[in-house]
């Protein structure tokens, strides 16, 4: 029997890239075809409320990651594949764990701090503007996704640490006050080297408009690919690995071999064109099966459907009767008894 319960989520509100693929897809999948593991992957939909308020664009992108794990090989058979707005009993574990919250803790969070200390720091008078009571308590309800399936390990970036220590307090708290019903989870972190660097050399992610999106078209990708930040070394020139987003995006998509390869292309002096060409034929021959992959399913949204609702009837199976418990614990169960 497995003993380890691997969960992660990714919030729908942008259009998934390749460092949202070698940092959290991959590895997934590659876990889920473990036979030691269980694995819960689940898209974080209404996480994506609390940064998004554009219907069409959340709807859009549930419909891109949901594809986007299906046609990177996540076999629905091997992992519970599921949205998270289709499990009801998260948004009332929420809340229950709301109660259990200390707001004291939830204002030591990353997330809503730093929102705050912007608007300090631009010299506004409400350190609060723009702040919903949703991102305040998005590590309650980040703690509800985990612990609702008595999750052991979570995979998450860096960024997401804290949450995870937010959670093991959270669940210790009602263990401790009403019974020992919910698990404590391991943070499992992202290694170093999943963590792409973007077109600008920072790292690749959504706030800083400097992805790459796994399946543009092939035009596209080569145009984004040339638009990678290099330095002013002349072809000749020996060049440095280290730093360099574009050595570091191949390397995490080649093999060993090739990139033993490359790197030796850039201590011979490979211009930066030469080996931007490279990069963008390495990326297009391992994306273009999935990439058609991908556009099949995203023209069949019924089909997709039906996967996430067989998902969520399997997820249904472990929160359904943890809600239960938990309400008898807290003292909201029937009055017949
Ligand atoms: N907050 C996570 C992120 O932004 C996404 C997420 C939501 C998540 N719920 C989760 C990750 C539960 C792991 C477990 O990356």
């Amino acid at each position: 029997m497995a003993t380890k319960r691997f969960l992660t989520g990714i919030t729908t509100s942008g259009t998934p890239h390749l460092g949202n693929y070698t940092g959290a897809i991959r590895p997934a999948i590659e876990a889920s075809k473990r036979d030691d593991t269980e694995n819960f992957y689940f898209l974080a939909d209404y996480h994506a409320l609390i940064k998004c308020h554009d219907p069409a664009l959340v709807m859009q992108s549930r419909l891109e990651i949901a594809a986007t794990w299906l046609a990177m090989g996540l076999d629905p058979e091997r992992a519970v594949f599921y949205r998270q707005s289709d499990v009801p009993e998260v948004m009332e574990l929420s809340w229950m764990l709301t109660c259990m919250t200390a707001k004291g803790l939830m204002n030591r969070a990353h997330a809503y701090k730093s929102v705050a200390q912007e608007n300090i720091d631009s010299g506004d008078a409400d350190p609060d503007k723009g702040i919903t009571m949703g991102l305040f308590s998005y590590p309650v309800l980040m703690a509800a996704d985990i612990l609702m399936f008595k999750a052991t390990h979570v995979p998450v970036g860096r960024d997401q640490i804290q949450h995870l220590e937010m959670t093991r307090d959270i669940a210790q708290r009602f263990n401790h006050h009403y019974k020992d019903l919910l698990v404590l989870p391991e943070v499992v972190v992202s290694e170093e080297d999943a963590i792409l660097s973007g077109l600008d050399g920072r790292k690749m992610s959504k706030s800083y408009g400097n992805t790459i999106p796994l399946f543009e078209t092939s035009k596209k990708l080569r145009k984004l690919v040339m638009k990678i930040v290099t330095n002013s070394q002349e072809p000749g020139e020996a060049k440095s690995t280290e730093g360099s987003s574009l050595f570091e995006i191949y390397r995490a998509f080649a093999t060993p071999e090739e990139t033993a390869a490359m790197a030796q292309a850039y201590a011979d002096g490979i211009g930066w064109g030469d080996a931007k060409q490279q990069l963008f034929e390495k990326l297009d021959s391992v994306l273009s099966e999935p990439r058609e992959h991908y556009l099949e399913l995203m023209a069949k949204p019924g089909h997709m459907e039906e996967i996430m609702q067989a998902g969520a009837v399997k997820a249904r199976e472990h929160s359904v009767p943890l809600i239960e418990a938990m309400r008898e614990a807290v003292g909201i169960s029937s009055f017949k008894k």
